[in-house]
């Protein structure tokens, strides 16, 4: 793919070519790197509230916050497709506002397109963005906006029937028109089996590698989210020390006047500081 924008139907055509490569952002320095880098889509994804805000569940976080970030990462993103997050309040615990906070990522945040979690109502709220021209990304498996009231933060799809509604939930979303689906902490096997049925890319997190894309979120990979790691997460840098370590070694070299040295600092000329009338320092 060249360097101009990628678009859904460019995510589509993706399958069974190549893999897909899809990781979150939510700051401009990152989504910079990381669209330099030429990974295909990018999520703001409402992680934010974990690995950034310092919250303990992706609820908390609301448009307010996901439009503030989203804006930043829209901002430094020339090229891979960008996806606003839908937060649980903006569509789960508000269906009937669903459309206007999506149009809000495109309208507002710049975003290309919009990602939901399943629930209850999701084919209805899904229909109805899709319908107001809006491209989504479905999310199911495990659905963290609602884990604690589907039985925790575990598995899905680990027996036939559960499995049975995983290919379900896949196939009603991709024929209500979605243009990928999310599968997150399902077994290999069935994210084969999903990926295999649908004509749409799947893009797994904890789904194995038979999917047609995977994502992460870029804090685990980079070592930079020290409260838990996931199964599925590879660290392919851990940051969180070598941050630690230069913090401190530039407080000590503060504390020590170490820093800043000459080449860091202002000067002005002797004749204008002779100049200067200055009062008699007291004492
Ligand atoms: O919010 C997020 O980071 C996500 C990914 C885990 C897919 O939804």
């Amino acid at each position: 793919m060249g360097q101009e924008k990628i678009t859904a139907k460019d995510i589509i055509a993706l399958k069974n070519k190549r893999k897909i490569t899809m990781l979150t952002a939510y700051d401009y320095p990152l989504a910079s790197l990381i669209d330099r880098a030429g990974i295909d889509m990018i999520l703001v994804g409402d992680s934010l509230a974990n690995v950034v805000l310092g919250l303990d569940s992706t609820t908390k976080v609301g448009m307010s916050e996901m439009l503030h970030h989203a804006k930043a990462v829209t901002r430094a993103v020339r090229h891979a497709l960008v996806i606003g997050d839908m937060p649980y309040e903006s569509y789960q615990v508000n269906p009937h506002e669903s459309v206007k906070n999506a149009k809000r990522f495109i309208d507002e945040a710049y975003c290309d397109c919009i990602k939901l979690e399943w629930f209850d109502r999701c084919l209805e709220v899904s229909e109805e963005i899709i319908s107001a021209g809006i491209a989504v990304i479905g999310h199911i498996g495990l659905t963290p906006q609602t884990a604690d009231k589907s039985g925790g933060f575990k598995v899905q799809g680990k027996d036939a029937e559960a499995a049975q509604k995983l290919i379900e939930q896949a196939s009603l979303l991709e024929r209500l028109g979605c243009f990928s689906i999310v599968l997150e902490c399902v077994p290999d096997k069935i994210a084969k089996l999903i990926t295999q049925k649908l004509t749409i890319p799947t893009i797994g997190i904890g789904a194995g590698v038979h999917c047609d894309g995977q994502v992460l979120v870029t804090y685990d990979l980079l070592g930079l989210f020290e409260r838990f790691t996931p199964k599925f997460v590879k660290k392919y840098i851990n940051l969180s020390p070598l941050i630690l370590k230069a913090v401190e070694e530039y407080k000590n070299e503060v504390l020590q006047e170490k820093f800043p040295e000459p080449k860091h600092s202002f000067t002005i000329k002797e004749e204008e500081l002779a100049k200067l009338k200055m009062e008699p320092l007291p004492g």
